[in-house]
């Protein structure tokens, strides 16, 4: 999988060395690619921005740098098996299922915006051109698109086969398939007694039926608790 990253602040993508994404691209799982849009301004400020057509506060990123950009790092033809994705607040909310159907991604070029967005024509382009993905993290505004984009580098490139270590233990987070849509349960280790607090009897019963049955009780009434929302749809494991 190849990963390109553009930004007017390309050592955002820094930190990524210093991750498990960092290993999996020594590994050769994964190449990773920051690139400076500033690179493709022709002008002595390097100005990668404008004010809005039809007024209104703050500033909107160019379509030219973009579109010079993506000539040289995308190339300028079709191609739907590229994956352009631009993280945006507007954008359709970001799930596990996205970050799995990802995964199997050869190429991804995350376009990180800055100001009050990018011009609504360079997304417009990338459509006409490969597969786009608008994606917002959450309800709340970042200050620009590449804490999204490292975000979204992190849940994918853990679900590319060969990534994880023990691929079971993705089976049992929250909000993959085995999990029935539910959060998971909490986490115990030794010491069974920690500063007056007991790890709970039944996970050291060595009896597995009640174990799992404890789980999936905590798991319920966690997820009721606090994602409600996730126990209404068909596919939770709530019935
Ligand atoms: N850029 C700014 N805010 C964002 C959000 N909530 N999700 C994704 N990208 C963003």
């Amino acid at each position: 999988m190849r990963l390109d990253y553009l930004s007017i602040f390309p050592a955002y993508f820094d930190v990524l060395d210093i991750s498990l994404v960092g290993k999996a691209a020594i590994n050769g799982l994964v190449e990773i690619h920051a690139h400076d849009l500033r690179d493709w301004t022709h002008d002595r400020h390097r100005t990668v921005d404008d004010t809005p057509c039809g007024g209104g506060a703050g500033m909107v990123m160019k379509p030219d740098p973009w579109g010079e950009a993506f000539d040289e790092i995308i190339g300028t033809e079709s191609d739907p098996s590229v994956h352009v994705i631009f993280p945006a607040p507007s954008g359709t909310p970001f799930t596990q299922s996205a970050a799995a159907e990802l995964s199997s991604a050869q190429r991804i070029v995350f376009c990180c915006g800055r100001y009050e967005g990018i011009d609504h024509r360079v997304i417009d382009y990338a459509r006409s051109m490969w597969t786009v993905h608008e994606v917002s993290l959450g309800d709340y505004v970042l200050n620009g698109g590449e804490v999204a984009a490292l975000a979204i580098t992190e849940a994918v490139v853990r679900l590319v086969p060969g990534f994880m270590g023990n691929p079971e233990s993705l089976a049992e987070e929250s909000f993959s398939a085995g999990q029935d849509g539910l959060l998971e349960y909490p986490l115990f280790t030794r010491p069974v007694s920690w500063r007056g607090l007991d790890v709970p009897e039944v996970l050291m019963s060595g009896h597995h039926g009640r174990i799992a049955s404890w789980r999936r009780d905590e798991s319920v009434r966690l997820t009721r608790e606090r994602r409600p929302d996730l126990t209404d749809s068909d596919s939770s494991g709530i019935h």
